[in-house]
């Protein structure tokens, strides 16, 4: 008997040294209900007194050095299968990746960033307006009462008799004034609605910047120099401008400006249609009427007011003929910026 299980113990662990031993099959085999030390062990009672002990206490030993070997085998067995995963999964880091496309700024956003960038480097704020406005603010704030002539040439959509979508951006002016003291240095970007039917430079919504200041013995002298100085940034260092009288009713006096064509330096080319100038913005004195409105002294302060339009500029610059390419979002037009 004592043969037998020494036998059985050399055969179990020459078993589960095999690289590829099934741990589970083999402890069956060895130390389950019907394995084959349990069957030695049945027949134990058939041994006599003396020597039960003996073959109980080598039959106790062959079990603790089965159930030892299976205990480490299975934690081999366990490392070796996790290293040949991680080996199996590596990755190589320095293979070439595919780069994710990237979107573009759209230009007429690219144009009111530079534009914002250049005036708040001159110390203006940036102030929001709503885009559903009352008349009064679009309008008569601005010195436009309810029959005035210059109500035709903006295309206004109503709502009610009283609120409407703000035709223009100059709405902020008054807005800003009855809100706040002189000094007041600000720009207003922002959508703005026409009822003009689409075509090659016009659009129902489009984008104006407003720009007002207002402080004591402000002068004409310093809307000059600050248009000036926004050209030469936006267009170019070579760029001059030139101010044309003309009228908007809520300026005193009021001028139409243009910069001179930065395609051909003011030669004459066909950005310029043959002029060498190029008309950007309309701007002006704040007319003392809608100081007084808005609840400035005109004879403690003055200020100057501007207003453009930002696909007038974007078109300009990049030299686009056609409005509509800045809303179609056509990714192939959208790509060259
Ligand atoms: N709001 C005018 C327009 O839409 C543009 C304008 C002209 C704004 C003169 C001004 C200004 O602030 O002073 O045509």
């Amino acid at each position: 008997m004592k043969e037998t299980l020494l036998k059985m113990k050399e055969e179990a662990l020459a078993a589960l040294a095999a690289p590829d031993a099934d741990l589970e099959a083999l402890r069956i085999r060895y130390l389950g209900k019907k394995g084959e030390l349990t069957a030695v062990l049945r027949g134990m009672g058939k041994l006599s007194a003396e020597e039960r002990p003996v073959i109980g206490q080598i039959a106790n030993e062959v079990r603790e050095a089965i159930e030892n070997e299976l205990t480490a085998r299975a934690q081999q067995q366990k490392t070796a299968a996790l290293a040949a995963r991680l080996a199996a999964e590596k990755l190589d880091v320095t293979v070439p990746g595919t780069v994710p496309e990237i979107g573009h700024i759209h230009p007429l956003d690219r144009v009111q960033r530079d534009m914002e960038e250049i005036f708040i480097g001159m110390g203006f704020d940036i102030v929001e307006g709503p885009e559903v406005e009352y008349d009064y603010y679009n309008f008569q704030a601005l010195n436009i009462p309810p029959d005035h002539p210059a109500r035709d040439t903006q295309d206004t959509f109503y709502i009610t008799d009283n609120i409407l979508l703000r035709s223009q951006t100059s709405p902020v002016q008054a807005r800003t004034m009855e809100k706040r003291k002189p000094p007041i240095r600000i720009i207003s970007p922002g959508r703005v609605y026409r009822s003009d039917a689409m075509d090659a430079t016009h659009s129902p919504l489009f984008h104006q910047m407003e720009g007002l200041v207002v402080d004591k013995n402000v002068t004409m002298g310093d809307l000059k120099g600050t248009l000036e100085m926004f050209a030469k940034k936006m267009f170019g260092e070579e760029t001059k401008v030139r101010f044309r009288p003309h009228h908007f009713p809520f300026t005193e006096p009021s001028a139409e400006v243009d910069v001179s064509c930065f395609a051909c330096g003011g030669k004459g080319c066909r950005l310029c249609k043959g002029e060498g100038w190029i008309e950007i913005l309309g701007a002006g004195m704040v007319h003392p009427n809608v100081l007084r409105m808005c609840g400035i002294d005109p004879d403690e302060y003055s200020g100057f007011a501007f207003g453009m339009g930002v696909e007038r500029v974007t078109m300009l610059k990049y030299h686009i003929d056609d409005i509509r390419h800045l809303y179609e979002n056509d990714v192939r037009f959208l790509s060259q910026f």
